[in-house]
C-alpha cells in the first residue's frame, strides 16, 4: 500500500483501517445555504462551467464538515454538451431534442476531453490544490445506460419507457449509442484522474430499471470495458453506483470496480452475504433518517457501520443523494459520528 494516501483512499483500494472515511452524494447543493446564495447570483450550468466557481462550491461541504473526500461539482449531462447534445436544467436536465432514431443516435460524436470538458479538469486540478492532502477528491460521470435513459427519454422519468422501448425497438442503434457513451465516459474519467481526481465514480441511477439478463447482455460487457479502460491508463480507484440493483448485485459486482455503492434497500450484511468478504462496499444510510432526531439518527449510522464491519473495506455514505431540504447541522452530527464510533 503506498503511504501517503487518504483514508477514503485506502479504504477504496481494500485497506480495511478506523475510522470508516465518509463523503456524502449530493454534498455541495442546495441543503446549504451558502450553495444557495452564490446560485441565486449564477445559473447551475453556468456554475458548472467556470472553473473557480465549480472548485468553491466543491470545497463548500469541505469547509463545513469533516468530509473525507470531496466530490467534484458538475453534472452527469455535462459532457453530454461537447458530444452534440443541447441541454438545460429546470431544475433536472431537460434536452428538447431526444435522441428518438437510429439516425439522431449516428449525430452524437465522441467527447474528447481537452476540447470538450477543460473546466472539469481545471477545477479538479482547483480544488485538488486547495484541498488538504489527507482528504480526496472524487471524479465522476454517468454510467452509460443511466446517459442513455435521459438522452432517449428527453428528461427525467418515472420508468424511462421510451428509454427502454428504444433499447428493444433499436437495438444495433441502442448498442451503437451505449458504446459510444462508454468510449466517452472512459476517456473523461481518465481525464478527471490525470488532472487530480484521486479516485472516479460512475453513477449508474437507473440501471435498477433492467432485468438481470437484460443487463447482463447489453450492460455488463460495457461497463467492464469502461473500467478496463480507465484502469489501463491510470492507478485510481473506481467506484460503481448501482442504484436500485438490488437484483442484480452479483452482476454489479462483476464490473470490475474497485467499490460497489449500493442504495439503502441491500443491507450491506446482506451484500456480503451475496458477495463474499473481497468486495468493498460504499453506502447506503436512507438520506431520509437526517430527519430523525438524533438517537434515531445515531442508531441508524451504528448499524450501518456495523454491517459494513464484515465487508473487505467500508466507505460511509447516504443510499442516494441528499434531500435539498436537509438541516446541514444533522450532516455535521453524521460525519462526526461516523468518525468517533468507527475510531478503534
Ligand atoms: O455534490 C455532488 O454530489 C456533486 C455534484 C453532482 C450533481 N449532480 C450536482 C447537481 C453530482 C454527482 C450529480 C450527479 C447526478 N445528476 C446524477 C447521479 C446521481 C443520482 O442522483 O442518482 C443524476 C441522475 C443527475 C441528474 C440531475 N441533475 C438531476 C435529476 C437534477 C435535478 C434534481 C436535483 O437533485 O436537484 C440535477 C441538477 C443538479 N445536479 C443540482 C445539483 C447541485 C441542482 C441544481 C440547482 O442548483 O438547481
Amino acid at each position: 500500500m503506498p503511504d501517503g494516501l487518504t483514508l477514503f483512499e485506502r479504504a477504496a483500494r481494500g485497506e480495511r483501517g478506523h475510522p470508516t472515511p465518509v463523503w456524502i452524494m449530493r454534498q455541495a447543493g442546495r441543503y446549504l445555504p451558502e450553495y444557495r446564495a452564490l446560485r441565486r447570483k449564477v445559473d447551475f450550468l453556468t456554475a458548472t462551467k467556470t472553473p473557480e466557481l465549480a472548485a468553491r462550491i466543491t470545497l463548500q461541504p469541505m469547509e463545513r464538515f469533516d468530509l473525507d473526500a470531496a466530490i467534484i461539482f458538475s453534472d452527469i449531462m455535462t459532457p453530454l454538451e461537447g458530444m452534440g447534445v443541447s441541454l438545460r436544467f429546470a431544475p433536472g436536465p431537460v434536452i428538447d431534442d431526444p435522441v428518438r432514431s437510429p439516425s439522431q443516435a449516428r449525430t452524437l460524436r465522441p467527447l474528447d476531453a481537452e476540447e470538450h470538458v477543460p473546466f472539469v479538469t481545471e477545477a479538479i486540478s482547483l480544488v485538488r490544490s486547495e484541498l488538504s492532502h489527507d482528504r480526496a477528491v472524487i471524479g465522476f460521470a454517468g454510467a452509460p445506460f443511466t446517459l442513455f435513459c435521459y438522452l432517449v427519454e428527453g428528461g427525467g422519468s418515472k420508468d424511462f419507457m421510451e428509454a427502454r422501448s428504444f433499447l428493444r425497438a433499436e437495438p444495433e442503434a441502442a448498442a451503437h449509442l451505449l458504446e459510444l457513451l462508454g468510449t466517452s465516459m472512459a476517456r473523461y474519467l481518465t481525464a478527471q484522474a490525470r488532472s487530480g481526481a484521486d479516485a472516479v465514480m460512475l453513477f449508474d441511477s437507473w440501471v435498477g430499471l433492467l432485468d438481470a439478463g437484460t443487463y447482463r447482455r447489453r450492460v455488463l460487457p460495457l461497463l467492464q470495458r469502461v473500467v478496463a479502460d480507465i484502469k489501463a491508463e491510470v492507478d485510481r480507484p473506481v467506484i460503481y453506483f448501482a442504484n436500485g440493483g438490488n437484483h442484480l448485485l452479483e452482476e454489479a459486482a462483476r464490473v470490475g470496480a474497485d467499490v460497489l455503492a449500493v442504495d439503502w434497500t441491500v443491507p450491506l450484511s446482506l451484500a456480503v452475504d451475496r458477495l463474499g468478504t473481497a468486495t468493498v462496499l460504499q453506502g447506503n444510510l436512507d438520506p431520509s433518517y437526517l430527519f430523525a432526531d438524533r438517537a434515531t439518527l445515531g442508531s441508524a449510522i451504528d448499524r450501518v457501520l456495523s454491517e459494513g464491519a464484515a465487508a473487505a473495506a467500508h466507505v460511509f455514505n447516504l443510499g442516494h443523494g441528499i434531500h435539498r431540504t436537509t438541516d446541514p447541522d444533522q450532516v455535521a452530527f453524521l460525519v462526526d459520528w461516523v468518525h468517533e464510533r468507527s475510531a478503534t
